[in-house]
């Protein structure tokens, strides 16, 4: 699955990848990141251009160096499938925004369109522009996610696309303990989007590990589901919890799944960028 005619998302391109390494425009920043799958030759593009280069050290964090002309604390604003989103340079060499996810924009939109009022919950919500795509569809979306930092980010992003303040709760939570307890309350949601880390926090110290976390957080989405759900959309970026492991754990719901490789797009060869599941419910 790729993602959308660069239209529609007037501010980011892939401009080359290879040799371990994608380059990309932001705005007006062209950014040069890891792509461990990018085994390929490096593709012709403007390298010699990067506004910064990130380098991965141990454990996932590294550093940004030969930044130009923008300042490491930082944002800056991008226009994104219509959406107005602030980007920065993190620790771990994300900028807020996950490009190959606007592949899914549109599916969800769709889905929600036919709906009156539907909820949506957004767990490991990150910077907001799945939760604020949802919103501006119509739905009520809760957003969770463990950082107080990423949450304030997306309320900062919200704010910037005009999403009603009643559109849209930010949580900060653990995303297992927020759905049990959802399930207690036998609250109940059209939507559900996962897309968890291979390793986090939740506020509270507590330890996420994707290899053994999320088929029991997959488990407990049933409870929550309305009558006539809308979605369930997951996605990874964690080598080895493919689209096929993606659609097995979401079996369970009894309905159809459709799984894949997320795909970047631009000059060079395509570049896989995640999986994804994507469950409706049976006819
Ligand atoms: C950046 S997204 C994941 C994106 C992508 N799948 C990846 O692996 O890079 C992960 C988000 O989950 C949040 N997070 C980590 N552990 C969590 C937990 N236990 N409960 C809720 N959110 C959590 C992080 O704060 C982060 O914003």
């Amino acid at each position: 699955m790729t993602a959308p005619a660069h239209n529609e998302n007037q501010d980011y391109a892939l401009l080359a990848s290879g040799d371990g390494r994608k380059l990309e425009r932001f705005g007006r920043f062209i950014l040069d990141r890891p792509a461990p799958q990018a085994i390929w030759e490096k593709s012709p593009g403007p390298w010699d251009q990067a506004s910064a280069t990130f380098q991965r050290g141990e454990g996932g964090s590294g550093q940004w160096t030969t930044i130009r002309g923008l300042d490491q604390d930082d944002g800056w604003p991008v226009l994104f499938h219509t959406m107005r989103l602030e980007l920065r340079l993190t620790g771990f060499g994300n900028v807020g925004l996950f490009p190959e996810h606007a592949a899914h924009f549109a599916w969800m939109k769709r889905r929600l369109l036919r709906r009156d009022k539907p909820r949506v919950l957004n767990l490991f919500g990150y910077t907001g522009a799945a939760s604020i795509v949802c919103a501006l569809a119509g739905a009520e979306v809760v957003h969770v996610d463990a950082a107080k930092t990423v949450n304030a980010w997306a309320s900062l992003n919200a704010k910037a696309c005009e999403v009603p303040r009643s559109s849209l709760r930010l949580l900060e939570d653990d995303a297992l303990k927020l759905l049990r307890r959802e399930a207690r309350r036998d609250s109940k949601y059209d939507g559900i989007l996962l897309d968890p880390p291979t390793f986090g926090r939740g506020p509270k110290g507590e330890v996420w590990k994707i290899e053994k976390d999320f088929a029991p957080l997959c488990a407990a989405l049933l409870p929550v589901l309305s009558e006539q759900p809308a979605f369930v959309l997951s996605t990874s970026h964690s080598p080895g919890v493919s689209g096929s492991v993606l659609e097995t754990l979401l079996a369970p719901l009894r309905g159809e799944v459709e799984s894949g490789e997320m795909l970047l797009t631009g000059s060079g060869p395509p570049l896989p960028s995640g999986f994804y599941a994507r469950w409706i419910p049976g006819p």
